[in-house]
């Protein structure tokens, strides 16, 4: 799927969230090991990433054609400092409604707006692609990262106690959370808010104040 917007972040740049395109293997793969060497809050270590700047490239390429997942980078001053997705489930019948959604940013570039840019950005995609559910795995410890979901609408539905083992500190509690998309069509229904509308059917699905993201 294709994205692209512009936003101003809180210290006054700019920053453009876009899909990614082939030339930006390197630079995405860069990005994707900087930000798991600097937390333990998600799904690898360094080590264990096996990526190559090609690999990458078709996988960006691939995200950018694809009609139900998405990748999406945020780019600052002409660096890619942020990485952002939608992973599907599986087209099976019974699961095609659902999809993760993951998001790691550079430390360099915390507390500026990013995060819930393109939070608000993959949620609306999701809307867009006509999922029902977004789903997320966050470590307990991440409350930054728990209370941007929170505030976005994701709600806890698990935990899983021993989910990760750090090489560090062990166990690592991991929470589970979803964000039902249907909410919001069947309050709608409930108070006849699509007579509002003035025609009786649903607004457009893409909702540009609303976006999400989780564990990569
Ligand atoms: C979690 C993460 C995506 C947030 O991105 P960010 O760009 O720093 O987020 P934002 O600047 O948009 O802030 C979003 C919200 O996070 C919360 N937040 C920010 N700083 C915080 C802090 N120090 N303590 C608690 N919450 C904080 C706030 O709710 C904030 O919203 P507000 O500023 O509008 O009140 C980012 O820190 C990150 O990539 N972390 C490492 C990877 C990771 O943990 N990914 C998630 C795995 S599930």
């Amino acid at each position: 799927m294709q994205y692209r917007q512009a936003i101003q972040l809180k210290d006054g740049r700019e920053c453009i969230l876009r899909s990614g395109t082939a030339t930006d293997g390197q630079a995405a793969m860069d990005c994707f090991v900087l930000t798991h060497s600097q937390t333990d809050e998600l799904f690898s270590y360094p080590d264990e990433i096996h990526l190559t700047p090609e690999k990458e490239a078709r996988f960006l390429t691939e995200r950018a054609e694809s009609a139900d997942e998405l990748e999406i980078l945020a780019e600052v001053d002409g660096r890619v400092v942020g990485l952002a997705g939608l992973d599907r489930i599986g087209r099976q019948a019974k699961v095609r409604h659902r999809v993760n959604f993951g998001i790691s940013i550079d430390r360099a570039y915390w507390g500026l707006g990013i995060g819930r840019a393109m939070t608000k950005a993959c949620i609306a995609c999701a809307k867009e692609i006509g999922y029902a559910q977004v789903e997320l795995e966050v470590v307990a410890e991440n409350r930054r990262a728990i209370a941007l979901y929170e505030s976005e609408g994701f709600r806890e539905y698990g935990r899983n106690p021993k989910g990760f083992r750090s090489r560090f500190t062990g166990w690592q509690e991991i929470v589970l959370m979803r964000l039902d998309l249907t909410e919001d069509e069947n309050r709608e229904r409930r108070y006849g808010r699509k007579r509002e509308n003035g025609n009786g059917t649903a607004a457009h699905r893409r909702d540009p104040g609303n976006g999400s993201a989780g564990l990569f």
